[in-house]
């Protein structure tokens, strides 16, 4: 029987993915999650959602270096450490999806994938949040399965690093 991940977990112990982490990059007020407007974004914490994350990957053999800041500037400069530091971004940038060109600017230099996550569907909330700028420079972008997209991203990322 082959280990936690199967033959596809085992070809990505074999790589570069054991060296570097996937970065789980959060956003401003996920900090709140599991008191903030829990009818939309749901009950589960932040720290629910690293667990959640951690064991996931590591059923794959990745590993998470999972973040999150209420700065702007923060962001950006994880996103520039991301370069060299990390194997791939998953990214909830929160409402700096929808304002923020620095963000935009430091994914365009990125050369390793990066999965945009939202935990609510963007596109049924307010038109503001209809537009995002992490979307075009994007590997992909999941929203509206809560929690789960977390998860659904690193499943997304397994294949993609594999296929490397
Ligand atoms: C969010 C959606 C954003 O519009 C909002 O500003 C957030 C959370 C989400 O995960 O659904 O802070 O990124």
């Amino acid at each position: 029987m082959p280990g936690a991940g199967g033959a596809r977990g085992a070809r990505l112990r074999g790589t570069f993915a054991m060296a570097k982490p996937v970065f789980i990059l959060n956003g401003p007020n996920l900090n709140l999650l599991g008191q903030r407007e829990t009818g939309i974004y749901g009950s589960q914490t932040l720290s629910g959602i690293e667990s959640m994350c951690r064991d996931k990957a590591a059923a794959s053999g990745l590993e998470v270096d999972f973040r999150q800041t209420n700065h702007e500037g923060e962001l950006v400069e994880w996103i520039q450490l991301a370069a060299n530091a990390a194997c791939a971004v998953i990214l909830n940038a929160g409402a700096y999806t929808h304002t923020s060109v620095a963000i935009h600017d430091a994914l365009r230099s990125l050369e390793v994938p990066v999965i945009e996550v939202h935990l609510s569907n963007i596109f049924s909330r307010e038109p503001f949040r209809h537009h995002s700028y992490v979307s075009p420079v994007a590997r992909g972008i999941i929203c509206g399965f809560g929690p789960k997209g977390y998860e659904l991203a690193l499943e997304a990322l397994q294949d993609t690093l594999a296929a490397k």
